[in-house]
């Protein structure tokens, strides 16, 4: 039995010490290795997709709307409406704010995520003229945090 246990690990001793022998003289061996790990790590980190958000940094990001945005409880509206369940919202869906005649004919549709995301970054094009909502210029992960954020009311 000792012996077996021995025997067993001299084994695995001498593999390990093979592999990592190759490993060292093998530079397209080092490369490929190094790419299988590296991949998915940069998917990640450079292309975060809308699921990634995280709520609390989506927090900060809203500074940039809170200037005419309300939202959490006893939020009203201001030079732009209340943001309180916006993807549960149709578009131009708060009864007592004033859209433009744009905004609420796009008002077929609920918003969500991707809608969204066009809208804030170009909302002349989104409603086909000029908004009274300006441009914002977030980066993907600022967005995805932004719409974490914006769930989590
Ligand atoms: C300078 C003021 C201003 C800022 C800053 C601003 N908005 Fe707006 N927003 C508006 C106005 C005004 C409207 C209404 C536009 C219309 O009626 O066409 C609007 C409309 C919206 C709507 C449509 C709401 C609905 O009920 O259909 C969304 C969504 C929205 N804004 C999100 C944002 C987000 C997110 C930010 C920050 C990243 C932001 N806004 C920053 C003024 C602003």
């Amino acid at each position: 039995m000792a012996y077996a246990r021995q025997l067993d690990g001299s084994v695995g001793t001498h593999n390990i010490a093979t592999r990592s022998h190759q490993a060292n003289t093998s530079p397209m061996r080092q490369l490929l290795t190094a790419l299988l790990f590296a991949l998915p790590a940069l998917g990640f980190g450079i292309t975060p997709t809308l699921a990634d958000g995280d709520a609390a940094a989506g927090a900060s990001v809203f500074n940039r709307c809170a200037a005419c945005h309300q939202v959490g409880a006893g939020a009203g509206n201001g030079v732009g409406p209340h943001l309180n369940g916006l993807f549960s919202r149709p578009i131009a869906g708060v009864p007592d704010y004033d859209y433009s005649s744009a905004l609420s004919q796009r008002a077929g549709a609920i918003w969500n995520p991707q809608l969204m995301t066009d809208y804030i970054a170009d909302p002349g094009s989104f409603i086909g003229e000029r908004s009274r909502m300006p441009a914002q210029r977030l980066r993907p992960d600022q967005v995805a945090n932004l719409i974490a954020y914006l769930q989590s009311l």
